[in-house]
């Protein structure tokens, strides 16, 4: 066994982009997959649980920490093979390999830039954003399987991959992702999707032009990490884009229209998903409901820029945050009969 450096007493809240909560009882980052077997070795022999941690963008800590062993991801290998094949480790920001494929003329994450958080993290929730999911360049999960603490690889189909899920979200202990090998397309067109998109960049514009497109987009929602935005600290979307019958997304749009919160169907935003079924847009529900962009309690608040987040504006603790979700999901449910299901992961 190589010597772990296992810290006691960890505060996890600097890890987090929240910046909330405790500490970890027992804390060690490991930088290869031999040393993350020895940390879950270590963790066995003692019956510590085990939690796995990131970038901390998608992470929500409670204020009394965790109550076993935080294993940080560090492999930072990166490498780009001719014919677009970029293999990436779980500690690598995702940033990087973006950068890596637009400067290489390989498109397919192109409009996956300014996510904060690593690349191990990108297939958990199949990271997705303006039309591209990562699920359309997976290769190769690299993975520990938790029960035998053996390398393994899974092949797309094996991630199960979905709408900010897949088998690791839907299974969080049975796999810990170590790296991921993505398969790009080299000179293959950008993806001009997304309606907002399509409305700011040029017909035929290049990786490069979409990529600083989307960079603006974010920008304006404060969805990249900027420490000069006050909306900067927090989890990206709180709240998933609820999937419901189309019946019902259907009976909700002539309400609206009924009640005057729109004037015509067309501006209630949706999407089609799978067969019956259609996505709603969770921000426009929150305000809807009369949670507007902005709205505060204490040091928690609605982002000033955009519904769907929630921000810690500072000496706030965990609880608060939980209890102002809890509240914004009541008033959707109470106006709209829409549960919402939290994003970001609540480590316990
Ligand atoms: N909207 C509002 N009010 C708001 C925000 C949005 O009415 O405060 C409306 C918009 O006008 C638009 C619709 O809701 O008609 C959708 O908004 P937007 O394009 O901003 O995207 P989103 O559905 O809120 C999703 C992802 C984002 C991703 C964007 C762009 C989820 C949970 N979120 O947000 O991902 O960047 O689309 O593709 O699916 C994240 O997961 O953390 C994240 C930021």
């Amino acid at each position: 066994m190589n010597t772990l450096d296992i810290q006691r007493n960890v505060p996890l809240a600097p890890l987090t982009t929240l910046e909330l909560g405790g500490a970890a009882k027992h804390f060690v980052r490991v930088q290869s997959e031999p040393a993350l077997i020895d940390a879950l070795h270590w963790a066995t022999a003692r019956d510590c649980p085990v939690a796995i941690l990131g970038g901390g963008s998608n992470l929500i800590v409670p204020d009394e920490g965790y109550d076993g062993l935080v294993v940080q991801l560090g492999m930072s290998d990166l490498t780009f093979r001719d014919g677009g094949l970029i293999q990436a480790g779980a500690g690598v920001p995702w940033e990087d390999v973006v950068d890596g494929a637009v400067f290489r003329g390989w498109a397919g994450v192109e409009c996956l830039t300014g996510i904060p958080g690593s690349t191990g993290a990108t297939p958990i929730q199949n990271v997705g954003a303006y039309g591209q999911e990562v699920a359309g360049v997976i290769d190769r999960v690299r993975v520990v399987r938790r029960d035998t603490l053996e390398a393994e690889e899974l092949n797309p189909s094996e991630c199960e991959l979905d709408y900010r899920n897949s088998v690791f979200k839907r299974h969080p202990d049975r796999f810990v992702v170590t790296g991921v090998d993505f398969a790009l397309r080299p000179d293959g067109p950008p993806s001009i999707r997304y309606a907002e998109l399509q409305d700011n960049v040029a017909a035929h514009a290049s990786l490069g032009d979409v990529r600083r497109a989307v960079l603006e987009l974010r920008k304006r929602k404060s969805m990249v990490l900027d420490r000069g935005d006050a909306n900067h600290r927090s989890a990206g979307s709180f709240f998933l884009n609820p999937v419901v019958p189309t019946n019902q997304a259907e009976t909700l749009v002539e309400r609206a229209v009924d009640e005057g919160l729109v004037t015509t169907a067309s501006e209630v935003p949706r999407y089609p998903a799978q067969e019956g079924r259609t996505k709603l847009a969770a921000g426009w529900l929150i305000e809807k409901a009369g949670i507007a962009k902005g709205t505060r309690r204490g040091a928690i608040g609605v982002s000033t820029n955009h519904a769907l987040a929630l921000v810690h504006h500072g000496g706030g603790t965990t609880a608060e945050l939980l209890a102002f979700a809890e509240e914004i999901r009541a008033r959707v449910r109470d106006r709209f009969g829409v549960d919402l299901e939290r994003e970001p992961r609540l480590l316990q």
